[in-house]
Formats: C-alpha cells, structure tokens, sequence
C-alpha cells in the first residue's frame, strides 16, 4: 500500500478504522446510496411487484435474479471502478435450499434431526451460489417457528419447537458464513440472513402476510429464540418481517431490532426490510407519510431499504432537519461493516467459471441424497408391509399423480433449479432401476397440480384417469400411490384453509382400495407442510412422508421403501387430524381442566394425528431407565441425566432421542412440556449406547415477557422421547 491509500482501502486496517475512514469521506447523497438495495434481473416471485431498477453504481445493495456471476462482475466493476469512493455492492438472492444442487426445503431438513447435514447443505449453496452465481449474501435461514401449517411458508422454516430451529439456524448460519470472522473473509462464505425479524409466522389464521397478535411473552418464548442462536453463531444480518408486534410494525419497532437486537444481543450487523417493507407501512395503518416511512424505520433500526427504494428520500430529510445525520451513519456504517467483514473490498469479483464445473459435483450430489435419505418420514406400516423386497413381486402399479412430475421435489425457491430427469429424476425413473424385474403398470389417477397450482387444480377430478387407475390397481402386486402436494402449493403467498387431500386424491384412494383388495397399497406423500388426510389414510398399508426432498428425493424414497435404508426421519412438525385442531404443537401451555377442554366431535381422538417427534423405523429401539442426577461440579449444568437406548430389532437404524421437560409449578404457567435438547444416534442390531445430557440451569429456567429469564426451585419431569421419565428437585 502507498502513502496515498486511503485507510478504508488498507485490508491489514482494523474494521472499524476502515468503516469510520470511508464514512468520513462519503456524501449524503452517497451514504443514501448504501441503505438501498434495487433490482436486477428477471424476478420469479410474481409477487414481488415491480421490476428492475434502473442501476446506480452508488448502490448499496442488488438483489439480482438471472444475472449469473459475468453480469454481476460487468455492474460490480462500474461500481468499483468508475465511483468515486469505489464501494462495492452486495449482491443478495433467495439461496434457500440450494443454488443449483436441490436439497430438502428447510422443514424437511429440519426433520432429519440431523444439524450436521444442513451445516454441509448450506455450504455447498454457499460455494455454488458464489462461484456460478456472485451471490454475496443469502436471504436464509428462515427461522421462524410456526404452529399453523395453513400458513404456506411454513416449509421455509425448521418447524414448531425453538430448540430444533436454534440447532438448524446455527448450523444454516455456520454453513454460510464459516466458523470464524477469518473463514468468512474468503471468498466462497456468503453473508447469512435471519428472517423474518420476528413473528411472520404467527400471522393470524395461516393467512399470509396477516396481522399477527403476539404476547410479549409468547414473542420471547417461541419467536426469538432461534434469532439469538442465529445471531450467537454470527449472522451478519437480518431481514425485518411484514408483521406488527404489539402494534408496531417490525420494519419500525425499536423494541425488536435496536432493544433486543442490538442492545441486548449486541448484533453489530445490519438489517434490510423485507420486499416493499417500508413502503407497506402505509397499508398497516401505520403512516402513509414516506417520510415517516423512513424516519421511523431507520430510527427503529431497520437499515437497508429492500426493492421500493422509499429511502431515496434520506438526503431530503436529513436536510430538512427531519432526520438526524447520526442516524444514517449508524445504519451506513452497519452495512459497511459487514461488507469489510466479508471481504468485498478486497474480493469484488465472482469467479467466472462455467456452472457445469462449479455445480453439481458429485460431493453436492451426495450431500443432497443424505439429506433427503433423512429427511423422510415413515407415518404408517401396518403388518410390516415396508420395505418392499421387489425380486418377489411380478406386477407394480404405480398410481398417482406425481411419478413423473419432478417439480413436486423441488419446492418453491427453487427458481435456478433444473427439473429435468438429468437433475431430479423422476420418482418413475427410479422405481424401474428398484423394481428391475417387474412389470410396472403406471396410472396417473388423477389431475397432476399445474405450476401455478392451486384452486383449479385441487378441485379438479377425471373420472377416465381413476378408472384407469382402479384396473391398474386389480392387476397389480403392490400399489404405489403418490399424492399429496404439488411444488408450489406452499410456499410464500401460498396459504390454504384446508389442509386435507384435494378430494380427487381422496377419491383415487378409495377406489385404488377398493380395486386392490388386500394387497397392500403404499403412499409416497409430497408435500412443503403437514397434511391433515387421516380419514383418507385409514385404507392405506403404508404412508411414506417425503416431503419435497430435491435432488435426492426419488433415490431415497426408493431406497426407503426397499429398505435399503431404514427411515430415520422425525417430525419436526405436528400433523394435525383435522383443520379445526389447530394450532397443535408440543410445547403447548397446560389446559386449565382435561377432559372437558376437548373437542367434542372428536372424543377418541383430541391428540394430535402424529405428534412432534413421530417417526418410524425398520427396527425396534428399547429405552432403558432414565437418571437424573445433580452434576458433579457447580457450573452451567445443574445435573446430568442418563439413559440407554438399544436397537433391539434386526435392522441397523437411527432414533433422535428428544428430551422433554415438564416444569410442575412455577410463578407463570408452563408447557405441558418442551424440548430442551435433541439427539440424533446411530445403532447396528444388538448395540445399546448411552446417551447424556447435561441439564443446564438455562434449559430449568423460564421466559418472562420482558426476556428476563427465571430460574425456579422446585420439581421437573424430564422424559427421554417419551419412552421413560424421571422426576427430580431443584433445591432452593
Ligand atoms: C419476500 C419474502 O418475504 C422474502 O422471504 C424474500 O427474501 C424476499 N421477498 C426477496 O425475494
């Protein structure tokens, strides 16, 4: 470096050094720049309205869609090279469950209990986003917590319980952005992005987009927990949600993003508002006025305006003594501080290698079928009918409407996604490599979802299609049938008042059923949330849940169903029998009465269709005693609790061990329990092991609505996955 370098320009300069120096040296107009993040590029969401923006090379931020990483370095160099300071821009997309390479949406992720492998998944998007797209900056994880599955985007999150959503943000934001500050640096991590800052997913009745009614304590219990794992890990920055808190919308609430975020949980990143967030405060009820748009967002401590570029009118303001010149820097410096964090100044420019080298290595691959090997969810296998063992069986049919409709693994963000057999072979394709000798009769039964799914699609039926199917079905062996979801039918925007089969896959199980006899008929069900079909399901040998599983969805649902693998997945979300059950979820707070407090139209039946944690495996595992005894040393844990598990059946398998707590009295009312911990083993036949865990007096504690948290004496129920429990004191 020269004399002549500027501080802001000198890598071996402390960050901070760096930011204060370049702050110093920009114009209002220029500082303006950096809190707007514009457009371009096709957009795929059709709901996100508008186009692109005309580019300013003074821009803090693009969210590009189509560009790839040429286009991005072409407006990249304009903005380094041709301004006057030379800042670059940070380049976001929606990486949700893969660039290229499709992994499992985040909820099926979520139900492999196993954080490790959303931790790899996350860091081969990371490089592939990157080198084949310049993409700096992810707009993932989302980590809220949802108990509505009408709600569309509950497929974008990692479930109900808070403890598995920390778990899976913290290996999501590690998976990203590295380990450390110096593994960040290098190019290939990209910025991780909580969203949506707090409590979207309460939105009310499911519907998007909706007001939401949020208790301060509920807020604390359930909303901001994976947030703080999320920040705890280092994410570097957040995006504010369409929602209100308590009245006041999150793109504005000091509470939420500078009281908690930032005074509480010391984050020193930055915030963008979620899509038009900004400008939406006019249809909240809230202010009509941009400038109050502006001023109260970025006085609450939302500092980047995403897409509707209603802070363009910063330097008016702050002219206009309207605005402090104290609060825009905050905000600048926030989002310069993490563009020096990353790297950009000295790395502006994405590698330009051709996608076919930076994509889909066979690694990728591999990554992407271990996680939809995991991921799926055996619901029912009466009389053993799984696995399947095909040198037995003559004639297969396979019904349904998705054996060759690939886009049912891919998911919603699935944009840059290829669904051709090449990329995501067909669930038929890999049916005739697991089923070599026999006949496979294929149906279609019923009308398959269209892209744009929904209503017309749902409500359609044809009667040649199902009577088609029926005689399949008499002909055949086995019935594999698939149903359930089509791609898009959830999703953002994509919430339903039923959750249930549409009625032609209704109908097609009935008459399957009945042409089939006693033979066994097996689900494959797709879907991006829970499905409530219990009735529909009753006729059904098996159900296999796979969810939208990416790449590796049809090879692991065939591995599964020929036991080649033994399911190991878990839910991390509650099935619900019925509609009107819900909400259902596991940490649900303690009735005032049983018994009466039920729905009566469903007297045997008021507990959940398949509760949090539901799973079944190929092989049996027994649990041995439960322990709990205070911990050896005075330190976090207050004791220790112990327990075998041992697979006693004849398959080698994998079972999560979920440790619930039941807290028996406090000064404010408890769960009937709550996750405190997870863990996901793996056993051979005949194998016991051990498994600890360390009761930390935080795991005792409670939640105020003030976020103090309250550790109480008294006595607990901890209860390994169900299967045994132990009682024991806190002492006073
Ligand atoms: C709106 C969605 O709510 C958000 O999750 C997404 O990241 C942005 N659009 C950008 O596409």
């Amino acid at each position: 470096m020269t004399q002549e370098t500027p501080i802001y320009k000198d890598p071996k300069q402390p960050v901070e050094a760096r930011v204060r120096d370049l702050l110093s040296r920009m114009t209002l107009e220029e500082k303006a720049d950096q809190l707007l993040q514009g457009l371009i590029g096709k957009d795929v969401n059709p709901n996100n309205l508008g186009g692109e923006n005309s580019f300013r090379p003074t821009i803090g931020s693009i969210l590009s869609y189509s560009g790839g990483s040429k286009a991005r370095n072409a407006f990249q160099r304009i903005a380094v090279e041709n301004t006057r300071l030379g800042i670059p821009i940070i380049w976001g997309y929606d990486v949700i469950h893969g660039w290229r390479t499709c992994f499992p949406v985040s909820l099926a992720q979520a139900c492999s209990f196993r954080p490790e492998l959303t931790e790899k998944l996350s860091r081969v998007s990371a490089l592939e986003a990157w080198t084949d797209g310049g993409v700096d900056w992810t707009f993932s994880p989302m980590v809220e917590v949802a108990h509505d599955p009408r709600w569309g985007r509950v497929v974008e999150g990692y479930g109900e319980d808070p403890v598995t959503a920390q778990a899976f943000t913290t290996a999501a934001v590690v998976g990203y952005q590295g380990k450390t500050p110096e593994e960040w640096k290098q190019p290939g991590y990209i910025a991780a992005c909580l969203k949506h800052f707090v409590g979207y997913s309460a939105s009310e009745g499911g519907r998007d987009y909706h007001y939401t009614d949020i208790s301060p304590r509920a807020l604390w219990e359930y909303y901001l927990p994976p947030f703080e794992a999320g920040v705890a890990a280092g994410a570097r920055t957040l995006m504010s949600s369409f929602n209100d808190i308590c009245g006041t919308p999150a793109v504005a609430n000091h509470y939420t993003e500078t009281e908690i975020l930032r005074n509480q949980w010391g984050f020193t990143g930055f915030i963008v508002s979620d899509w038009g967030g900004v400008s939406q405060l006019k249809a909240q009820r809230y202010s009509s006025d941009p400038a109050v748009q502006t001023v109260h967002s970025l006085e609450a401590g939302n500092d980047m305006d995403m897409a509707d570029f209603v802070f363009t009118n910063i330097p008016e303001l702050v002219k206009a003594g309207k605005l402090s010149i104290a609060t825009v820097d905050l905000a600048v410096e926030r989002v310069l501080r993490v563009k020096f964090e990353m790297g950009l100044f000295e790395h502006p420019y994405a590698p330009e290698v051709p996608t076919e080298e930076s994509c889909w290595k066979p690694e990728y691959l591999e990554t992407a079928l271990a996680a939809a090997r995991e991921a799926m969810v055996l619901l029912k296998n009466e009389k053993q009918t799984l696995p399947l063992a095909p040198s037995g069986l003559k004639r297969v049919a396979l019904i349904g409407p998705h054996w060759k409709n690939n886009l049912v693994h891919i998911g919603w963000w699935g944009a840059l996604v290829k669904d051709d057999e090449k990329h995501a072979p067909s669930l038929f394709t890999k049916a005739q490599e697991f089923f070599p000798d026999a006949e496979l009769v294929y149906e279609q039964g019923c009308p398959a979802p269209s892209v744009k799914s929904n209503l017309e699609t749902l409500a359609a039926r044809d009667e040649a299609l199902l009577q088609a199917a029926a005689a399949a079905a008499a002909s055949a062996d086995v019935i594999l049938l698939t149903l359930g979801e089509g791609g898009h039918q959830s999703g953002e925007y994509k919430s339903r008042r039923d959750i249930a089969l549409p009625p032609c896959q209704e109908e097609l199980i009935a008459a399957v059923r009945k042409a089939a006899g006693d033979k066994p008929v097996i689900a494959l069900v797709s879907g991006g949330r829970p499905l409530a079909f219990q009735d529909a399901a009753r006729s059904l040998d098996a159900i296999l849940y796979i969810w939208q599983c990416g790449y590796g969805a049809s090879q692991a649902a065939m591995e599964i169903l020929t036991g080649k693998v033994n399911p190991s997945g878990r839910l991390a979300m509650t099935f619900p029998r019925t509609v009107g059950q819900i909400p259902v979820y596991v940490n649900q707070h303690h009735p005032a009465r049983f018994g009466l407090n039920e729905y009566q139209d469903i007297p045997e039946e008021n507990g959940p269709w398949f509760p949090f944690g539901y799973g079944l495996s190929y092989t049996e595992f027994t649990y041995g005693d439960l322990s709990v005894t205070p911990a050896a040393s005075e330190g976090a844990a207050a004791f220790t609790a112990k327990v075998t598990v041992s697979n006693t059946g004849k398959m080698a398998g994998s079972e999560t061990v979920f440790w619930y707590l039941s807290d028996l009295e406090a000064s404010l009312t408890q769960p009937l329990k709550r996750v405190i911990a997870f863990r996901k083993i793996d056993l051979q036949p005949g194998e016991t092991r051990e498994v600890t865990l360390s009761v930390t007096r935080d795991m005792l504690s409670y939640v105020r609505g003030d976020g103090s948290k309250v550790l109480e004496p008294g006595d607990f129920i901890l209860s390994a996955s169900g299967k045994t429990e132990a009682k024991f004191t806190l002492n006073a």
